[in-house]
């Protein structure tokens, strides 16, 4: 009985045995499985949530590359069919190098550049914002105390993403803002709620870029709805940028600023769309930085 049960079942299960085997080097030697870490075992798992970029085809997931063409062209092909219809319609969205920012007022640049260091600030260290803040502030100096909003404080965290490190300061720009202009009221938010902090004229509050309606929850414990400043230095990724973007054209002032910040070069293609729709009622840049690019409007 013994034996013809192994007749009938083992070279089935050895067979099963072997392919699993086979089927996990498989997986393991592909580079794509390799790199994801999130839980995803083939790159089957990974690809098949981004939804709407995987092909609706047949045997699509054994062409990773296909998804992530796909998901890299949209936004460049979407600005040149944009240019089809929009033509007498879309000014030209402003481009600049940082060098040219930082002269309106010398002394609020210096003083910027020394601030940002000193609270422990990217701002004017690995980045040359300063200059670009600098002549912000200065255009909006007649409006009276600013309202200074900030998207992103630096997590010390360093299993978090966008983190500062372990040496990082959080609240570092808030500060720096807060003391660079004595009268402005400084707002703050993240994700990371083990941040958030209360002190004379800052306030922050939790948000997630990526999930509209918390902005409005954020505002909810601000003495202010309003901003003259808003800055994006949070997740650095398109779609957290326009959550920011979809906030901030509804709560900034009348000649007021909204910053993106951190935006890489590969990355503006994914702009030129959004950049070509907002300026037709906005003014709207990009700067090329020391070590990448800020939107503006
Ligand atoms: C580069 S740090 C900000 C540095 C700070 N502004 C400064 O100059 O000192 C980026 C921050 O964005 C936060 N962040 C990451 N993802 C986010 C999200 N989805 N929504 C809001 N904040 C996020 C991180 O927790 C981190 O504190």
């Amino acid at each position: 009985m013994i034996r013809s049960f192994i007749k009938e079942y083992a070279p089935k299960s050895i067979f099963k045995i072997l392919k699993s085997i086979y089927d996990l080097y498989r997986r393991s030697s592909n580079p794509i499985t390799r790199r994801v870490t999130s839980g995803f075992t083939t790159h089957y798992d990974f690809l098949g949530k981004l939804v709407i970029w995987c092909p609706g085809s047949q045997n699509w997931w054994r062409y990773p590359e296909l998804t992530i063409k796909n998901t890299n062209l949209y936004p460049e092909l979407l600005a040149k069919i944009q240019s089809y219809v929009d033509q007498n319609d879309t000014k030209e969205w402003e481009e600049g190098v940082s060098s040219s920012y930082g002269l309106r007022n010398p002394a609020l640049t210096e003083n910027l550049w020394k601030i940002f260091r000193e609270h422990g600030s990217d701002k004017s260290t690995v980045n040359d914002y300063y200059l670009i803040y600098s002549d912000f502030i200065d255009r909006l100096k007649n409006k009276g105390p600013l309202r200074i909003l900030e998207i992103g404080l630096g997590t010390n965290n360093p299993k978090l993403v966008s983190s500062m490190g372990p040496s990082g300061r959080p609240g570092a720009s808030l500060r720096a803002f807060r003391d660079a202009l004595p009268e402005a009221r400084v707002y703050g938010a993240d994700i990371d709620t083990d941040i958030l902090f209360t002190e004379e004229r800052i306030v922050t509050a939790a948000v997630d870029q990526l999930d509209l309606p918390s902005f409005d929850r954020m505002c909810e414990s601000f003495d202010d709805q309003v901003f003259d400043i808003i800055i994006d230095d949070g997740l650095h990724a398109v779609s957290a940028n326009m959550g920011t973007l979809i906030f901030g054209l509804s709560h900034i002032s009348e000649g007021g600023v909204i910053v993106i910040e951190d935006i890489s070069l590969d990355a503006i293609i994914a702009w030129r769309p959004v950049l070509n729709i907002l300026s037709k009622d906005y003014t709207c840049g990009v700067v090329e930085c020391k070590s990448a690019c800020i939107g503006h409007l």
